[in-house]
């Protein structure tokens, strides 16, 4: 499918985004492993999360709607998962596939995990490796490095881990095969990545500590089960925390999303480029920190971003660089070569469709260079499969001098399937 996005009217008015995506797999999967129903409110409903159900489904575990943005996980405790009867297949979701290669380690039967294409091409030996360490018994393509992957689980014993790249998935997978294990497990992190496994699993009553990046976990032998308010996902709402820097005469409020320090980079960068973002209504909801986010059209100047702030504007960096174009000087991201191993290459990806929409961006090995301010043009861009490049693009054509057509667009269901829609209404 394509879409259309272009030039012209302010954002103004205030909504709420879809719930976060890392925390409703988190509650799905941890709730289907408590003893007893975890009830998930305001959960992402989207692509990425019906992987995560489809999975536990085939893992025996009963997930169902109960009124409106509510679905209850019918938990079968930390024993209770059988083994699945075909291959279980986690669509497009590396979390999916990562997170619950860590849970069925810990399980007394065989599981194998495939995706699609893309996924299929995304490393997977950052858990296969520990996992192995920790007694799984895991086979996959090209020595394990690629899925499928068959698990032969149970029997796991504790580790002391250094990750060597700084993931959340990899970190919770081992969360997740440490829960079940024999004696503690430590993982030491190489920079803060975000933390909502740890957060979670504490209030389901699990021994979890963190301190100076390093976080141990004890086994346990049953969680709690829970009711878990899902904040709103800060990387749904970047994208209209752009628009509205972006599009003269813009404001909008964004009500309940998710501000974890671990997650709320982008907020840093946007303020660091001279943005006017505040938080208003700071609380904390099912143990994570959560406001309203206001945010106000204006110019904008070129930032650095790198070091331990790459893990927690991840997701956002391709935006920064829609940003950047429209900012006075240069706006440089480094260190963030984990960005071509999501859901596509996302360095590649971002040079070549901005510069097709006339960007002065360059590419490096580890991030990009982009000079601004640009005029950018109206153009026919590539989604590559990948929703978070198909909203970037979108957002460029807030700013374009005419329509950018973004094929492929229909990828954004992955992770916001109304964001066009709500773009559109918010609209002035
Ligand atoms: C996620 C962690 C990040 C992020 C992804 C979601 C998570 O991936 O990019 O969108 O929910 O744990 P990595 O762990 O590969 O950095």
């Amino acid at each position: 499918m394509r879409r259309a996005v272009g030039p012209g009217r302010p954002l103004v008015g205030e909504c709420s985004v879809p719930g976060d995506k890392s925390i409703t797999h988190r509650a799905l999967l941890f709730g289907a492993i408590a003893s007893g129903d975890t009830v998930v409110q305001g959960y992402l409903e989207s692509g990425d999360s019906r992987a995560t159900i489809g999975a536990l489904t085939a893992l025996g575990v009963s997930v169902e709607p109960a009124g409106t943005d509510r679905l209850v996980v019918h938990g079968r405790g930390l024993q209770g998962l059988h083994e699945p009867d075909d291959v279980v297949d986690c669509l497009g979701s590396g979390t999916t596939m990562r997170l619950l290669a860590g849970l069925v380690s810990g399980c007394d039967f065989t599981t194998v995990l495939t995706g699609r294409d893309a996924l299929r091409r995304r490393p997977m030996d950052r858990v296969v490796e520990p996992l192995r360490r920790m007694g799984a018994r895991i086979i996959g393509r090209s020595g394990g490095r690629l899925a499928p992957l068959a698990i032969g689980g149970g029997n796991l014993h504790g580790i002391e881990y250094d990750l060597p790249v700084a993931s959340a998935q990899v970190k919770s997978a081992l969360l997740l095969a440490g829960l079940q294990a024999n004696g503690p497990t430590m993982v030491t992190e190489p920079a803060p990545t975000r933390d909502h496994s740890e957060r979670m699993l504490r209030a389901m009553g699990v021994a979890v500590e963190s301190q100076a990046g390093r976080i141990r976990i004890e086994p346990a032998d049953m969680l709690r089960p829970l009711e878990i308010a899902v904040p709103g996902d800060l990387s749904s709402a970047a994208f209209l925390v752009a628009a509205a820097l972006l599009v003269s005469g813009s404001r909008l409020r964004l009500n309940g999303v998710g501000i974890n320090p671990t997650r709320a980079g982008f907020i840093d960068i946007a303020r660091a480029m001279g943005g006017e973002v505040t938080l208003e209504n700071a609380c904390e909801s099912g143990g994570e920190p959560v406001a309203d986010i206001v945010v106000s059209s204006c110019s904008l100047r070129g930032v650095r971003v790198q070091g331990a702030l790459i893990p927690l504007a991840i997701d956002e960096l391709p935006l920064v660089a829609v940003l950047g174009t429209q900012a006075e000087g240069v706006t440089e991201v480094r260190e963030a070569a984990e960005l071509r191993v999501k859901e596509s290459d996302r360095i590649a990806g971002l040079v070549h469709e901005l510069r097709a929409l006339g960007a002065r961006i360059e590419e490096l090995p580890d991030g990009y260079l982009v000079e601004g301010p640009t005029r950018l043009h109206g153009g026919r861009v590539e989604a590559h499969g990948d929703h978070r490049l198909a909203m970037c693009l979108a957002i460029a054509g807030l700013v374009a001098d005419g329509p950018v057509e973004i094929e492929g667009a229909e990828i954004v269901s992955e992770s916001f399937p109304a964001f066009f829609d709500l773009l559109e209404n918010l609209r002035q």
